[in-house]
């Protein structure tokens, strides 16, 4: 099955190991590990490197994962968002990371907003959807709350992290952004 997902600017496909080095790239830069990384440094290449097969892993496992995000006009690679629910997590997360050269267009929110498109329509029961962030990562917010989420009020511990978990309800965010 091939999946492809577009939005006005952007094309969205599973990610893939064609994606690697701009993957491995992206979490290369401290501005992405001050929110990513488990200790807020960047990791060794080598386990960036392991995080990203994790990834495919994913895909493999749950049969959905993260989405490579594109420019549909250059075919440029910005980033990764998507659905994502590692075992112990708290519900099925839509996350985002954009290389930091393309911040600040409305990347992330154009992605999700496809991304959690899709996912509701693979899982018609999913009464809502997650992202959880830290309290001090403002973009990441801002990108939560204009997809419609809103700050649930609980916590998910993680590494030394305690971050927030946003949610939209299902129909609450379909109303809103269905297509
Ligand atoms: C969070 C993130 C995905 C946002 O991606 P994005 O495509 O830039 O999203 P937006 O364009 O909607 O911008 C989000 C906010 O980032 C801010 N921002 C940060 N750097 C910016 C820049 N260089 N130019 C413009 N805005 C910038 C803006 O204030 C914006 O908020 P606003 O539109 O309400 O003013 C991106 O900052 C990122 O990858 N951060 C590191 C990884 C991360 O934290 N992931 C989320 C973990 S929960």
């Amino acid at each position: 099955m091939t999946i492809k997902i577009e939005t006005e600017r952007l094309v969205l496909r599973p990610l893939a190991p064609e994606n690697a080095d701009a993957h491995i790239d992206m979490m290369g830069d401290q501005r992405i590990a001050d929110f990513l990384s488990p200790d807020r440094k960047i990791q060794a290449r080598s386990d960036r490197w392991r995080n990203f097969a994790s990834y495919l892993g994913h895909w493999q496992i749950r049969g959905f994962g993260w989405f490579s995000v594109e420019m549909k006009e250059t075919g440029e690679w910005v980033g990764r968002v998507g659905p994502w629910m590692p075992e112990g997590w708290p519900g099925l997360e839509c996350g985002w990371a954009i290389s930091p050269d393309h911040w600040g267009k409305g990347y992330a929110p154009e992605a999700a907003i496809g991304a959690i498109n899709w996912t509701f329509s693979q899982f018609p029961d999913l009464p809502r959807i997650i992202s959880v962030i830290d309290p001090d990562n403002k973009n990441s917010q801002g990108v939560a709350k204009k997809i419609g989420e809103e700050n649930s009020g609980e916590i998910f511990e993680l590494w030394d992290y305690k971050l927030e978990v946003w949610a939209a309800e299902r129909n609450v965010w379909l109303e809103k952004f269905g297509t």
